[in-house]
């Protein structure tokens, strides 16, 4: 399900000490959402339940990420990222996102668990124009093909940025005296 909505250029920002938090079942629908969430995001519990997280997907954000997302999630492993979000009234609000497997005491997978963040700008500033390119690539070509060269291109930029890994990359901006 996605909102059928026309998006416009009303920016939110999440406060300092804001997080959001959902949990999903292992097929990416919403089982928990914060209230942080309902407010930025102007939906209810009810609106929100049962659905899959793509209901505020932003048409601004490359397939190529979250190509890279459910590989990272689906391999066991965590995934960092930065993401542009859709709100009801059709505004956004970035994140700096870490979603992680979550497992049952048996070690079974029940679903995925994402914690957000308010990304400092100066990471919005490098990436931006990076998701826009990769969307312009994305339009070019068949699906299969744009994507690889989407992500190529990707790729591309974070060996230009001397960063090892895509994790790397991204925790860099996050957090530019670390890693
Ligand atoms: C725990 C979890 C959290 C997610 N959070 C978001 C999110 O905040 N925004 C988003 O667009 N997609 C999020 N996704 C990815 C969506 O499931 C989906 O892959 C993405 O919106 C692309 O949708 P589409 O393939 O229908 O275009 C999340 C997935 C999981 C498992």
């Amino acid at each position: 399900m996605k909102l059928k909505i026309t998006p416009n250029n009303t920016r939110r920002d999440l406060g300092s000490e804001d997080f959001i938090v959902t949990k999903t079942d292992t097929k990416g629908r919403i089982t928990y959402a914060n209230r942080i969430f309902m407010d930025i995001a102007g939906l209810s519990e009810s609106e929100l339940l049962g659905v899959q997280h793509n209901i505020i997907r932003h048409p601004d954000m490359p397939r190529g990420v979250f190509n890279s997302l459910w590989e990272t999630l689906k391999a066991g492993n965590e995934f960092f990222g930065f993401v542009k979000n859709l709100c009801s009234d059709g505004g956004y609000y970035w994140v700096f996102a870490n979603i992680t497997p979550d497992y049952d005491k048996d070690g079974k997978l029940q679903g995925y668990y994402s914690v957000r963040r308010q990304p400092p700008q100066s990471a919005l500033d490098i990436l931006m124009p990076v998701y826009k390119e990769m969307l312009t690539i994305e339009s070019t070509g068949s699906k299969k093909e744009s994507q690889e060269n989407s992500i190529a291109y990707l790729n591309g930029k974070i060996t230009q940025a001397g960063a090892k890994s895509y994790e790397k990359f991204v925790l860099n901006l996050y957090k530019p005296s670390g890693v």
